[in-house]
């Protein structure tokens, strides 16, 4: 399948887990990809191993949370390889903490890196965009759609990004932009352990059985598949979409 032959894609979060395994499978099927990420190394090696599959990719330095960081690299993405068709926002971070004790510099971080950098991609990607149509595809969670504790920020920040996504659905339908949002469950990447590291001591096992399901986790891979299939032209119906893929956790 070469669904993006010819298109451009900008990923965020490429230097790991899902948004490394969506950069691999838009390349893997025509995309030229601009990656975005905070850690240089790690997003050079995603561009390396595009590059030794056969495939076209550009490392970008890129703080998601900080708009001259993200504007300076979609804008770098577009004059190297061209007019950006596709972005789907990928970096994210997050931590447990027990709500009463956690700092607001904590907070503010994680708001920042997920629902604001989240906005901030697709601010930057827009006007290319908007310049003969394109797809964003946003990465949200199952903690957007339930709640999980210890978590608030990181719930809050993708709930924000569930709605932040109907939101530009709607602004930009008439414009020959989708724009829609895959919610993944527990997915086996390093994010992980910055979860299961910062448990609060004390903490219920038992209320975090509400976040597992008897499936497990899924690969990133399995993830980047259906990610593919949002932000191609098979999709083209498909606007302001929360796509669960879940385990049948928020069942
Ligand atoms: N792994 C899971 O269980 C799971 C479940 C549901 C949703 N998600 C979501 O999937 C997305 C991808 O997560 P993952 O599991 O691949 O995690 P990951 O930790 O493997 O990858 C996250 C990537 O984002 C990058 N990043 C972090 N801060 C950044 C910043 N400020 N600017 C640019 N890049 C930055 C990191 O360097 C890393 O390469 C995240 O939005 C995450 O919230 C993950």
């Amino acid at each position: 399948m070469q669904r993006f032959a010819g298109q451009v894609a900008v990923v965020s979060g490429t230097g790991s887990g899902l948004g490394k395994a969506t950069a691999e499978r838009l390349a893997s099927e025509g995309a030229a990809v601009g990656c975005l990420d905070i850690v240089d190394a790690a997003n050079e090696q995603t561009v390396k191993d595009i590059e030794a599959a056969g495939g076209r990719a550009l490392a970008l330095h890129c703080d998601v949370s900080n708009a001259d960081s993200v504007r300076t690299a979609v804008d770098g993405a577009a004059s190297e390889l061209g007019r950006v068709q596709v972005a789907v926002t990928c970096a994210g971070i997050g931590r447990f903490w027990n709500s009463h004790e956690m700092p607001s510099a904590d907070w503010q971080r994680i708001l920042g890196v997920n629902l604001t950098g989240t906005f901030l991609v697709c601010q930057a990607a827009l006007p290319y965009l908007l310049d003969g149509g394109g797809r964003i595809v946003t990465i949200a969670s199952n903690a957007g759609l339930m709640g999980q504790p210890y978590s608030a920020a990181y719930c809050a920040s993708k709930g924000g990004v569930v709605n932040l996504t109907r939101a530009l659905a709607s602004e930009y339908m008439t414009r020959n932009i989708t724009v829609n949002c895959v919610a993944p469950g527990g997915m086996d990447t390093p994010i992980q352990n910055d979860f299961s590291s910062t448990l609060p001591e004390g903490a219920s096992l038992k209320e975090l059985h509400r976040i597992m399901t008897p499936m497990g986790n899924s690969t990133p891979q399995e993830i980047a598949g259906v990610v593919a299939f949002v932000a191609s032209d098979e999709a083209r119906y498909m606007n302001g979409s929360i796509v669960s893929i879940d385990g049948g956790l928020t069942i």
